[in-house]
């Protein structure tokens, strides 16, 4: 297979991970006989640094152009300061709007070498394996411009959803809900919003198309405390934008650390850009400890859900597995066992469990 991947590093440690699933993708493609074309764009604080704008349009139009995207992650304190409009995090906002990536599929699943890692009890965290659906380019984060008034003591932020884009990602969760345990948890807010009784509204409407799915509702309070205290009795959660975004964070200490989720930003014809969970880890970049496996669980499901190539992306995950049951781990994990490792040293660890034949030299000696 011939693909020509588009990676945006971003800042903090976007680009120290990014090199992780670089070279697992081309140990993975020269195992199997693939040839990747990466070719690197400018997004968010270095985007800004470089051209002025956290999103340039040949970013835009490289991203378009190509098989698959993998971003690592954008913001950080030096940006801070920049007019709302140009923050990074608009840099990511834009690419995923223009690229029309509706739909952010974030797995928590158990790592049964992390269980002791999660500040949560085992029989809590045990068995649990969720896939939260997560609405992407709408709700507050795209409504009207933002504005202060009043001279700066009152500020509008809009919630703006038409039924549509409501419509197409409750499918999605319910599409996904099939393939899965057939149980889908609907997080709303309906006791106060407006946009989540229309929300609940087309959920009980589709449900009939989805008789073999069990539905539920969950007010998102009640869910917040629910993923942590029942975790395993979720299996499908579908949920508008900023609901999704929390509750994601919040899943992830399930598995002991943010850096462990990866997550697909995809749209109906299979185009996705593939991304970790977490930020851009300001306090923590530039010290080689950050840790990779969320950035390269998500290049495998780049090569799950954009490619089809399943049993690349399962063995990207037997992998890493592998290495956590070996011991080894990044600082983010607190677990006394076993051997804390940087981010080179992880990676190569993953490589190594990839290849039949061991990490040939030439692979190792490509880490920059
Ligand atoms: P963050 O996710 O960057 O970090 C939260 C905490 O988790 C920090 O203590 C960090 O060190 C730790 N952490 C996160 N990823 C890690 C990894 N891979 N390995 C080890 N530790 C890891 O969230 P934040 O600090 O609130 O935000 C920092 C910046 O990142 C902000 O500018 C924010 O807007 C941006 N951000 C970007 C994305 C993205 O690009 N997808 C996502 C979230 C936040
Ligand atoms: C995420 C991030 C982004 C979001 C920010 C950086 C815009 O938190 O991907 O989870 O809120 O979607
Ligand atoms: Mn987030």
């Amino acid at each position: 297979m011939d693909k020509q991947i588009i990676l945006l590093p971003g800042d903090g440690i976007g680009r120290e991970i990014m090199e992780s699933a670089r070279l697992v993708l081309t140990t993975i493609a020269s195992e199997y006989g693939h040839k990747f074309t990466f070719h690197e764009h400018a997004i968010g604080g270095d985007a800004i640094d470089h051209y002025g704008v956290p999103l340039p349009e040949e970013t835009i139009h490289a991203c378009q152009e190509a098989d698959a995207v993998l971003l690592g992650a954008v913001g950080g304190p030096e940006w801070d300061t920049v007019p709302a409009h140009l923050r990074p995090e608009k840099g990511l906002l834009g690419i995923r709007k223009s690229l029309g990536l509706f739909a952010n599929l974030r797995p928590v699943k158990e790592f049964a070498a992390l269980i002791h890692a999660s500040p949560l009890k085992e029989e809590i965290v045990k068995d649990s394996d969720i896939m939260i659906v997560r609405e992407l380019t709408g709700g507050l984060y795209f409504g009207q411009p933002s504005e202060r008034r009043e001279n700066g003591n009152a500020v509008v932020d809009t919630l703006y959803y038409r039924r549509s884009e409501m419509e197409r990602i409750i499918e999605k969760g319910f599409e996904t809900a099939r393939i899965r345990k057939k149980h889908l948890t609907s997080v709303d807010k309906a006791n106060v919003l407006e946009s989540s009784r229309m929300w609940r509204e087309i959920v009980e409407e589709k449900a009939k198309d989805y008789q073999d799915v069990k539905v539920e509702h969950l007010l998102v309070d009640a869910a917040a405390m629910k993923l942590i205290t029942q975790p395993n009795q979720f299996d499908v959660i579908v949920t508008e934008n900023l609901f999704g975004d929390i509750l994601s964070d919040e899943a992830s200490v399930l598995t002991g650390s943010l850096g462990m989720l990866p997550s697909a930003s995809i749209r109906s014809d299979g185009v996705g850009l593939y991304e970790p969970v977490h930020g851009s880890a300001p306090d923590i970049a530039a010290k080689g400890i950050a840790n990779p496996l969320g950035m390269i669980l998500s290049a495998a499901l780049m090569l799950r859900y954009s490619f089809g190539l399943e049993e690349e992306a399962a063995e990207i995950e037997r992998s890493v597995d592998e290495c956590l049951e070996q011991g080894f781990h990044t600082p983010d994990l607190k677990i006394r066992e076993g051997t804390q490792v940087g981010t080179k040293k992880i990676t190569e660890i993953v490589l190594e469990n990839l290849t039949t034949k061991g990490i040939s030299d030439s692979i190792c000696n490509m880490y920059v």
